[in-house]
């Protein structure tokens, strides 16, 4: 096999075989890799153009009743400094990020009873009442099919769940008393209710070997997420995994790359923990294929609480920065922000119904506004 040849496979067919994955990972040279990254670029390119998505993360609460072995808010963690953010709060970064031009909110919180369906609703319903064309992507975590749907009919457009390593081992270890069948059931359910889904996996898991991204690549294949959060392990110095490696920002990138040939459309960001293990790890994330970022819309006096890993960029950063950091980052690279809600391209249609293939398909064609159809 030669590692070209699968990578011209996969972008012309969007697809590979498992064994031909394997070979990438286990052999790319780093002449391979920028022809790795300038094709999924390529394919970046033609289905969203130069343009990056925004989307404001609001971190609402870090108790968790689950004891995830990697994660900083896990509930055996005696010295998290907990906190719930109250209505008023989360509206008011809701206001602030509309102010900002964020057009998507991101609410995330560990998984904190506290945050009824009732109380759910309450915040999902008053969002959409002052700004009806923004969308609000939940972040909350494993619930049951009602609970989701409920909070669709309210108003909630996306969830994000990452399924976290497809490989069941590893999935047990890092997960005490949990199922992962549990967690396909709720990534099912969230589709079949009708959210825009998304996916998602850490590289450089503790004995995560090439043959277990595998497993995630090809899940990820097959499941087909709208969107897909793929971050580096962080070892968190108050997590039974404190002394692990963690992983590293090539082997992302390479990851990100191929999740971008294997799903062209796929909203991809280039995530916090990127940046955070290199300087400039979100540019270099865009500049492999990923299209979204999410800067942080949190009350600065909260993030630091926040920490699922070690050294999390923008703790002390207002959001008006954070705001600012980016479009220059992003514009640094020769991309662009969009201030839009930066909705799969799949989802969008024309006001007079016609759909296409993609961004530039629809610029080429419309005469009329793309509008999101829920
Ligand atoms: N390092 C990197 N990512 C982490 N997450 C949780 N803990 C860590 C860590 N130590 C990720 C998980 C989760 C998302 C919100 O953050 O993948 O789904
Ligand atoms: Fe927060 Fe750069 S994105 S300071």
């Amino acid at each position: 096999m030669i590692v070209r040849e699968i990578i011209d496979k996969l972008y012309k067919t969007e697809n590979a075989t498992d064994e031909e994955l394997l070979f990438i990972l286990d052999n790319l040279s780093k002449e391979d890799e920028e022809y790795l990254f300038s094709k999924a670029n390529d394919i970046r390119l033609k289905n969203y153009d130069n343009k990056v998505y925004m989307r404001g993360l609001i971190e609402f609460t870090n108790f968790c009743k689950k004891d995830c072995m990697y994660c900083g808010i896990r509930r055996s963690n005696k010295e998290a400094d907990r906190y719930r953010l109250t209505f008023d709060q989360i509206m008011e970064c809701v206001e602030l990020g509309d102010k900002l031009g964020y057009k998507t909110y991101v609410l995330q919180g560990g998984e904190d009873d506290y945050f009824t369906d009732e109380r759910m609703i309450e915040i999902i319903k008053e969002i959409k009442k002052k700004f009806p064309s923004n969308a609000i992507t939940l972040s909350l975590g494993e619930r049951s099919y009602e609970s989701y749907k409920k909070m669709y009919e309210a108003g909630a457009d996306r969830y994000l769940l990452r399924h976290e390593t497809a490989t069941k081992d590893l999935y047990d270890g890092l997960h005490p008393g949990e199922i992962m069948e549990n967690r396909r059931r709720c990534l099912n359910d969230l589709k079949e209710i009708g959210y825009q889904v998304g996916a998602g996996f850490m590289i450089g898991l503790p004995n995560q070997t090439n043959k277990d991204l595998v497993n995630d690549l090809r899940f990820v294949k097959e499941f087909k997420p709208h969107m897909c959060g793929i971050g580096p392990f962080i070892p968190q110095n108050q997590t039974p995994l404190k002394d692990e490696e963690g992983g590293s920002l090539e082997k992302t990138v390479i990851i990100l790359s191929l999740v971008r040939l294997l799903l062209p459309d796929v909203l991809l960001p280039a995530t916090t923990a990127l940046g955070s293990i290199d300087p400039l790890g979100r540019e270099k994330g865009i500049k492999a294929g990923a299209n979204v970022v999410m800067p942080n819309l949190s009350p600065t006096d909260v993030r630091d609480k926040y920490a699922l890993y070690d050294g999390k960029i923008c703790t002390g950063d207002e959001a008006a920065e954070c705001r600012g950091c980016i479009e220059r980052r992003m514009n640094s690279i020769g991309f662009e922000i969009e201030e839009n809600r930066g909705d799969n391209v799949k989802w969008l249609t024309t006001e007079d119904g016609k759909q296409y293939e993609n961004l530039n398909e629809h610029k080429k064609n419309i005469k009329t506004n793309l509008v999101f159809k829920k």
